[in-house]
């Protein structure tokens, strides 16, 4: 693997170049400084929260556990690495820079966070520095200029081959997860269990993770981002949806699977319908598609579901149209995914920062953009129960055509989610996840 890293980072990094260059020449800076970042503190104490790395500093480099470090790029010259390694016997001291990275950076190592100082440009009102408000040295004050920064993120979603590779991987690992998951609630597990067998098997910490892991037993899975981990097992565990991924160097996979428990073939003939419809979406991911209009359509294909599997008594259009199917389906159906999980510029409609609008009514929707290659997009459809949206349903006119016997039997349920990373090609769509999946095999 490696070896294959060593092979595609120069293009990464001559690609980052490019992007640097006209984002500089954009802005009118010399320089791009962006800074690591720097530990912050829970209120009146001593306690560092996870230190999480700048995402536009990992871009450059396979290093997420540099606190204090800065990289500099003038166009026309090596980038440079300002290292902090403290002497320091109370923390663990970042690792040495070691690896296929190392000899495309002038690397300077520093001691002490002010220390960078002196190897950063002198004149920094013509720098362009990135970076949060505690990462500051007194005289690089970050200014995060919109003009670089707008275009830095919009391209952001165009990922290199290295990025491909790096993503492959941390759905590999994801995926591997994932099986061990599935089995501790085939033997009955508890989801603080369940969760346990999935950090056992991704090998990763939960800081590490690239997002807080969703593991719910029946109901649960009705509320969207459940982070309890309950420490018994239910009575019957009737179905478990797992929304976990992996980080690889920084790179996010972002998985979900929903399962049935054997005792329910209703459950999982709703399952595989969506299912179905979620292979369909994942075609889609084409050049050239609208992926505001691939969210209405996946509207469309679940209102048709649920018509079909008479939870719904209308035709799919009038639920789409009255707002219905957005009360089993209330999110977007995905969003960019790369150095985060919730990759940036998702509304994007060009380098300037300009954006495109999101439909009317689907205030959940993350992503806007149509669909090129290179870009990487969930595709995550769901259906749920959820309590509170279905109340609200039942004061509106449209609750004479929903089936209430048949929606009251599937609330212990909770809901259903399926989600893959996909990335967009010049041809057929590659699906990371799927293929991950398949080569556990
Ligand atoms: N795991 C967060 C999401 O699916 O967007
Ligand atoms: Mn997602
Ligand atoms: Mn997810």
């Amino acid at each position: 693997m490696s070896d294959l890293l060593a092979q595609l980072y120069p293009d990464h990094l001559a690609t980052l170049k490019q992007r640097a260059d006209a984002a500089l020449a954009r802005g009118g800076f010399d320089h791009l400084v962006i800074a690591a970042g720097a530990a912050r503190y829970q209120f009146l104490d001593d306690r560092p929260y996870p230190f999480a790395v700048s995402p536009q500093f990992k871009a450059w480099l396979p290093v997420t556990k540099a606190p204090g470090s800065w990289l500099v790029y003038t166009p026309g010259n090596k980038p440079r690495l300002v290292y902090l390694q403290p002497h320091d016997y109370w923390h663990v001291v970042p690792d040495a820079p070691a690896g296929y990275w190392v000899e495309h950076f002038d690397i300077a190592i520093i001691r002490k966070p002010e220390e960078a100082l002196a190897h950063l440009p002198k004149d920094n009102a013509r720098c362009a520095v990135i970076g949060e408000d505690n990462a500051a040295l007194e005289a690089f004050v970050p200014n995060n200029p919109p003009a670089v920064v707008n275009y830095l993120h919009y391209h952001r979603a165009y990922k290199t081959d290295y990025e491909l590779a790096m993503m492959r991987v941390a759905s590999r690992l994801g995926a591997r997860a994932h099986r061990a998951a599935e089995d501790a609630f085939r033997t009955g597990k508890s989801e603080y269990d369940i969760n346990t067998a999935y950090l056992n098997a991704v090998h990763e910490t939960e800081n590490e993770l690239p997002y807080s892991n969703i593991i719910a037993l029946n109901q649960h899975s009705a509320v969207l981002h459940y982070t309890e981990l309950n420490r018994a097992p239910p009575a019957h565990a009737d179905s478990f949806l797992i929304d976990a991924g992996a980080s690889f160097h920084g790179y996010a996979s972002d998985i979900t699977r929903t399962y049935a428990a054997k005792q329910a073939p209703e459950f999982q003939e709703l399952i595989d319908a969506v299912d179905t419809a979620q292979r369909g979406f994942v075609e889609k991911v084409k050049k050239g598609t609208d992926y505001a209009d691939l969210h209405i359509h996946a509207h469309h294909v679940l209102a048709g579901i649920l018509r079909d599997q008479d939870f719904v008594r209308m035709s799919a259009e009038s639920a789409v149209e009255s707002g219905v199917s957005g009360v089993f389906f209330p999110h977007g159906l995905g969003h960019l995914i790369g150095l985060q999980v919730h990759d940036v510029a998702g509304f994007a409609r060009n380098e300037a920062g300009d954006t495109i609008a999101k439909p009317a009514g689907h205030t959940y929707l993350r992503l806007t953009r149509t669909l090129e290659p290179r870009m990487v997009t969930t595709i995550e459809p769901g259906l749920y129960f959820i309590d509170m949206l279905l109340a609200q349903l039942k004061a509106r006119p449209e609750s004479q055509s929903i089936n209430w016997d048949k929606v009251d039997k599937f609330r212990h349920f909770g809901g259903i989610r399926i989600e893959d990373d996909v990335a967009c090609t010049d041809g057929a769509p590659e699906n990371l996840t799927r293929d991950a999946f398949a080569s556990l095999n």
